[in-house]
């Protein structure tokens, strides 16, 4: 398979720009507008005082840390990621490749128990963790997706978080690690040079993400081809990216930012991403409420079921992006930022 080198990061512009700040104790009703200004703005937005208790946070941070920090042979034993488990370097099936590993872990317990018996020799302590943090975060990404509804003026306030809630949901937490390379000082002078690819760019294909990490700068969002925005670190809070799903379900007013995260080489990096994604067999369709901001009322998705799309995710590359494929008409303009 022949795979396209990337361009150099080196000619690509940076932006400083200041991202949206959702303090979760501020008033429901502002809340609720500020959210939905940042999703059509940005599809990106932080959110502060959102009450995850941080020894929740804090327990998963070091049961990651312990397992990357294993030898190699051990890590392996919870891998290769197909697409639960032990990953290193290779992302997905198609010749993405970055400088991280990650663990990914479905949220189903089950499906955590079992996973957790190759990661840890103590999984009940793992999954344990895994479990709190997962239910404190579910509980926030609920919270926010009702925020968004309200926002929208869906009268069904659930129609979104529902389908996190559901017994059946196909969510996804993934720690990625990132560990600060090794180079040689002298031949690689330009700070610049030291920094590499760890996580390519992409969307994420769920409703949406809620990622955490720790006090080491990586994440950048993108809303403008080849021009990145880079995400401050902050360990209090957490970073709330729309995601695909989530843009079909807003008829293309909320907007799944494309990100990617850089590795240093000074520190490790870890990171926490919780994708809250609707059961497999459910229908993704905008409500009808969507569809009137829209002035010819029409879907600019097909619909299509959550199993139908993952497939399509499997089947492209990182950066592919894949909900152009369920377009009801192809060369209507892309939805997006400007309006
Ligand atoms: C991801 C992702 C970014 C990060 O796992 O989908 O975008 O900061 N991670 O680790
Ligand atoms: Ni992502």
């Amino acid at each position: 398979m022949v795979v396209a080198s990337p361009k150099p990061l080196s000619s690509e512009k940076l932006r400083d720009v200041e991202l949206p700040i959702i303090d979760f104790s501020a008033e429901r009703s502002e809340v609720s507008k500020l959210i939905v200004k940042a999703c059509e703005d940005y599809g990106f937005f932080k959110v502060i005082n959102h009450g995850v208790p941080e020894d929740i946070i804090a327990n998963l941070e070091h049961e990651g840390l312990s397992f990357f920090a294993l030898p190699d042979s051990e890590k392996q034993r919870a891998g290769p990621a197909n697409p639960l488990g032990y990953g290193c370097k290779n992302i997905g099936l198609h010749g993405d490749k970055g400088e991280v590993e990650y663990l990914t872990l479905h949220t189903n317990p089950l499906s955590l128990a079992e996973t957790s018996r190759t990661i840890s020799n103590n999984p009940s302590k793992f999954s344990s963790a895994a479990s709190g943090y997962i239910e404190a975060v579910r509980g926030l990404a609920c919270e926010l997706l009702n925020l968004m509804a309200e926002g929208l003026l869906v009268p069904d306030t659930s129609v979104f978080s529902r389908l996190i809630r559901d017994v059946d949901s196909d969510s996804i937490l993934r720690l990625n690690h990132y560990p600060p390379l090794q180079l040689d000082w002298d031949t690689s002078p330009s700070s610049y040079d030291r920094i590499k690819v760890g996580f390519g760019e992409h969307s994420d294909p769920q409703i949406l993400t809620l990622l955490r990490s720790n006090d080491v700068s990586g994440l950048q969002i993108s809303i403008e081809d080849g021009v990145w925005i880079p995400v401050p670190p902050d360990p209090t809070a957490f970073c709330a990216n729309v995601g695909d799903m989530l843009q079909a379900m807003t008829n293309g007013r909320f907007v799944s930012v494309r990100h990617r995260a850089l590795t240093n080489s000074y520190k490790s990096r870890i990171s926490m991403a919780y994708f809250g994604g609707p059961p497999l067999q459910a229908w993704i369709t905008a409500p009808p409420e969507m569809l009137a901001s829209n002035a010819n009322r029409l879907s600019l998705y097909r619909p299509f079921t959550w199993a139908e799309y993952k497939k399509a995710v499997y089947s492209l590359r990182l950066g592919d992006r894949r909900l152009d494929l369920f377009r009801t008409c192809s060369d209507a303009a892309a939805p997006g930022l400007a309006s």
